[in-house]
């Protein structure tokens, strides 16, 4: 089984690293674009080749579609993908309708993956699902096979991962401003982000509302500056503007 790989930038690299760290690593063929990345991914992997076209990726029984909407038309011009072929697309807004549209004999499926997906963390969401999809998926983080094409990007949720850093960097400041060293303002907020995310990774779900009351202490400073940040708001404006942006980028469909 070969598996292809048209647009390879930033997650099409994730996924194959993801791949390429299976104890069956998958043969896998990329297209020349983005040259460096299609380089350096041939370059370290053995069971990586880097193609001369986007045609000669389109011959593989997986292919997987990476670029950016706006340049979908232009990297699938003249491409068939046919019986017996799955076509795995990433790219956001592109509505499963579309893909079999274009490609009626071929299965299809849709599929969000995070960078995570390289070191084998974190969510993966598709639809609908494809066994042999979700058998190469699986080991490689958490994949959500969603009930509708619809709840693809959970409400915008995976449009959040910048900003959380933004959140990260804004209180590694806050322990600068106080007088500490970059170096333990970063160590201590990334060892109390990972800690809070581990801690609720280990949480059953009956449990998972009383996170919140077993991290603070009654009167004690979390309770006051959460308190605080509830009252100014602080915790509707991820909601809006996730709700916002995604809807007026990527439609319903996400
Ligand atoms: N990044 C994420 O975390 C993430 C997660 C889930 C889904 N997605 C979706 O995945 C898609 C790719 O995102 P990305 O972040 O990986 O973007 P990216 O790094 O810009 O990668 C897009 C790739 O498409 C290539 N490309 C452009 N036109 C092409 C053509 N005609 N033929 C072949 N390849 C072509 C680009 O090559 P050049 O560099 O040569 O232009 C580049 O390698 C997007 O639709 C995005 O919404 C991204």
């Amino acid at each position: 089984m070969q598996i292809g790989f048209i647009g390879t930038g930033t997650i099409s690299a994730a996924v194959i690293e993801g791949l390429q760290s299976l104890p069956e690593a998958p043969d896998i063929v990329v297209s020349p674009r983005s040259e460096a990345t299609s380089l350096a991914l041939a370059a370290r992997f053995a069971k990586v080749r880097r193609a001369t076209s986007n045609a000669e990726v389109a011959k593989a029984d997986i292919v997987f579609l990476g670029m950016r909407p706006m340049h979908l038309e232009e990297a699938i011009a003249g491409i068939g993908f046919g019986e017996g072929q799955i076509v795995v697309s990433m790219v956001a807004g592109f509505a499963l309708s579309d893909i079999q549209g274009h490609w009626p004999k071929a299965r299809a499926c849709r599929f969000i993956p995070l960078p995570g997906v390289a070191r084998g963390i974190g969510p993966m969401a598709t639809y609908p699902a494809i066994p042999e999809i979700v058998k190469l998926f699986s080991p490689l983080g958490d994949l959500f096979v969603v009930a509708d094409e619809t709840k693809l990007n959970f409400g915008g949720l995976n449009a959040f991962m910048s900003a959380y850093y933004e959140l990260q960097r804004a209180l590694i400041d806050v322990g600068t401003s106080a007088g500490v060293s970059e170096t333990d303002a970063r160590g201590f907020v990334v060892s109390m982000l990972g800690m809070l995310a581990v801690t609720a990774q280990h949480t059953p779900a009956a449990s998972f509302d009383r996170l919140v009351e077993e991290h603070q202490t009654k009167g004690g400073l979390n309770e006051r500056v959460r308190t605080n940040l509830l009252a100014t708001g602080w915790f509707d404006v991820p909601a809006a503007v996730l709700r916002e942006t995604t809807t007026l980028n990527y439609g319903k469909l996400g």
